[in-house]
């Protein structure tokens, strides 16, 4: 059940913050936390309110010498509509022996959720001072808080970017510059069904001790 976020105001420039939040319930989000699949997800959808203040969150993100390398697109309503017009015209492109049934399958993708949020990696032309990569990790980042501030939020989401994501007709629809790219279509809503346990790897298998 969403939840109206109930914020702290911004803090002022400089203002002195907490170093750790100890929070129970953090950690139990993120020990139970599970992406549901976009097919599983239906309306209602977070409304302006829960996007600004999740939006607000997810940009509270590590980013090295504060380039701001991101910038998000909300997508919903009639808006999917037009996106799904041109994802079935990038797939044409794509492939010009395509299906009508495939376009017109193409054209539904963005109306499996009622807000698609396109996170866009925006590097700065500096990559001397911070590489490109730290800022297209910066962006990776702040589609995990997305996540995660939804989540916490009472809505059920997923980090996708199939094909579209890679598509230059789709980044010129929606008016990518051409160092741009999209990290992720974040879709939000409900979850028809509950999502279930995946197998994950042990910490033992992923993390070792590097003792020199
Ligand atoms: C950059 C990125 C792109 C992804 N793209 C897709 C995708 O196109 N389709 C898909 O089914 N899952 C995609 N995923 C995986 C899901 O977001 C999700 O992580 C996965 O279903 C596992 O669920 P979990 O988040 O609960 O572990 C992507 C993940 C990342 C990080």
């Amino acid at each position: 059940m969403p939840i109206r976020p109930d914020l702290p105001p911004e803090p002022d420039i400089g203002a002195s913050l907490e170093p750790a939040h100890p929070s129970p319930e953090t950690l139990r989000l993120l020990a139970l936390r599970r992406s549901t699949p976009v097919a599983a997800l239906t309306g209602p959808g977070p409304s302006a309110e829960d996007l600004d203040a999740m939006l607000r969150l997810a940009m509270r993100v590590p980013d090295h010498r504060k380039l701001e390398p991101w910038r998000v697109l909300i997508i919903e309503g009639d808006a999917r509509i037009k996106l799904g017009e041109v994802f079935a015209a990038a797939r044409r492109l794509r492939d010009p022996d395509v299906s009508d049934e495939k376009l017109a399958a193409e054209m539904l993708l963005p109306m499996r959720a009622p807000v698609i949020l396109c996170v866009i990696s925006s590097p700065t032309h500096d990559p001397k001072k911070t590489p490109i990569w730290e800022q297209q990790l910066s962006a990776g980042a702040l589609c995990q808080n997305l996540l995660i501030a939804s989540q916490a939020m009472g809505w059920a989401g997923v980090w996708i970017t199939e094909d579209a994501a890679y598509d230059g007709h789709v980044h010129a629809a929606l008016g990518l510059n051409a160092h741009e790219q999209i990290a992720g279509f974040i879709y939000l809503g409900a979850a028809t069904n509950p999502p279930v346990e995946r197998q994950r790897p042990t910490v033992s298998a992923k993390a070792t001790r590097w003792t020199g």
